[in-house]
């Protein structure tokens, strides 16, 4: 489909170089697997990332953020700049796979797959740096901390200009997925996840003892009438051909049985599709939330906790990943997956330049790689990975050749 696919030897020399760097490769995964850290606390993490770029000449860019890095490699030749972003955080799980190289850190484990995506990364690095005679403009590694804790780590990144000097043209990312099988990958044109609205609300009444509610304003039981009435928003006030959901994870408050709580918190997430929805959401849940608690005469605040915009993937950038997919692995399959109301902050980049994140399919019910995302036993298939940096690989030299002919 390409001049660079269609140079046949090239092509050849490629795919063994993608062989030779497997082993080391694995190995990275392994050792990253085994020293995970939480969002925003990716030291280890960050310093192992960069010596990783620094052993292949880059210049790294580190202090933008207090943990993350970006590099450029860069062909000394007029091109378009394209980025390649990873996330690198992991969660507070404790992990029960039973591999030999198991979590380390008692509580921490690498559930989402942020670690094969390091490696996908750092493999995708070695083979571009490899052939870097044969590119064009400049490839950008973003290594992005805290992408499981709202409101995440890509725009600290963003605002500390990632995606400036030159400006990134398109951007790449892809993210594992344990429903689709090994040696398959999946894309979407388009919305692949929603918009996102996290938010608090704390509810300040006035404690008394149990026996007098009179003297009190029960913050609890204003707290449970909230709960009812936030059910209204989707069911109510939103057109229902719109999908939305509102969910609200967590209700602290209370001390003891028989004191009346003076102060409960809530922890809520809104999540919609339809542009209009979404900037209406907040101001229902607003509503509603201190209409009820002024009725029952206590103080309602509804804190913002950070939005994401949809996340959104080109389809002509779309079509450049599967191409690469197709020429590598003639006989892997490309899945359409389906718009979930998930959320991840790669919405952020997207908003700004086109690009896709893609999946990676690692499912193998045979080792028992068949658990869903965060679940303590998440497993991956580990060849994955080399279909993964050599898709990433492909497509990204694919994108410097061909992308600002397209896109200009
Ligand atoms: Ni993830």
């Amino acid at each position: 489909m390409t001049t660079m696919m269609n140079d046949a030897p090239l092509f050849a020399r490629r795919l063994a170089a993608a062989g030779a760097i497997e082993k080391p490769i694995l190995a990275l995964r392994r050792r990253l697997h085994q020293f995970p850290e939480l969002s925003n606390n990716e030291f280890r993490t960050t310093l192992t990332l960069k010596k990783e770029l620094e052993r292949l000449g880059l210049a790294v860019h580190a202090g933008l953020t207090p943990t993350g890095l970006w590099a450029d490699l860069d062909s000394g030749r007029p091109g378009p700049t394209v980025a390649i972003r990873t996330d690198i955080d992991a969660l507070a799980v404790t992990e029960q796979t039973g591999l030999p190289y198991a979590s380390k850190v008692p509580g921490v484990m690498h559930a989402c797959g942020h670690d094969v995506h390091m490696a996908v990364f750092i493999g995708t690095a070695r083979l571009l740096a490899k052939f870097l005679a044969d590119l064009v403009g400049r490839v950008r590694f973003i290594a992005q901390p805290a992408e499981e804790q709202p409101p995440g780590g890509a725009r600290p990144l963003i605002d500390a200009g990632v995606l400036k000097n030159p400006p990134v043209d398109v951007i790449l990312a892809l993210h594992v997925d344990p429903a689709l099988r090994v040696g398959s990958i999946g894309v979407r044109d388009g919305v692949n996840f929603v918009a996102v609205h996290d938010f608090d609300i704390r509810v300040v009444g006035r404690a008394a003892h149990a026996a007098f509610p009179h003297r009190a304003v029960d913050a609890l039981a204003v707290a449970a009438e909230i709960i009812s009435g936030l059910q209204q928003v989707v069911s109510r006030q939103i057109d229902p051909i719109h999908p939305a959901v509102v969910t609200l994870g967590t209700i602290a408050g209370g001390r003891a049985r028989n004191i009346i709580p003076g102060e409960v918190f809530i922890e809520g997430t809104a999540r919609s599709l339809d542009p209009a929805v979404t900037r209406k959401m907040p101001g229902l849940i607003r509503k509603i939330a201190v209409g009820i608690g002024r009725g029952l005469g206590a103080r309602v605040e509804v804190i913002p906790r950070g939005a994401y915009p949809p996340l959104r993937c080109d389809p002509r950038v779309n079509g450049r990943v599967a191409g690469a997919f197709r020429a590598l692995y003639p006989d892997g399959r490309i899945r359409t997956h389906a718009l979930v109301m998930g959320a991840e902050d790669f919405a952020c980049y997207l908003d700004h330049v086109p690009g896709t994140m893609f999946r990676l399919g690692v499912a193998n019910r045979t080792i028992g790689a068949d658990k869903p995302w965060h679940h303590p036993a998440f497993i991956v298939d580990e060849r994955a990975i080399r279909i993964g940096y050599s898709t990433m690989t492909l497509a990204a030299a694919d994108l410097l050749h061909h992308w600002p002919s397209e896109a200009r």
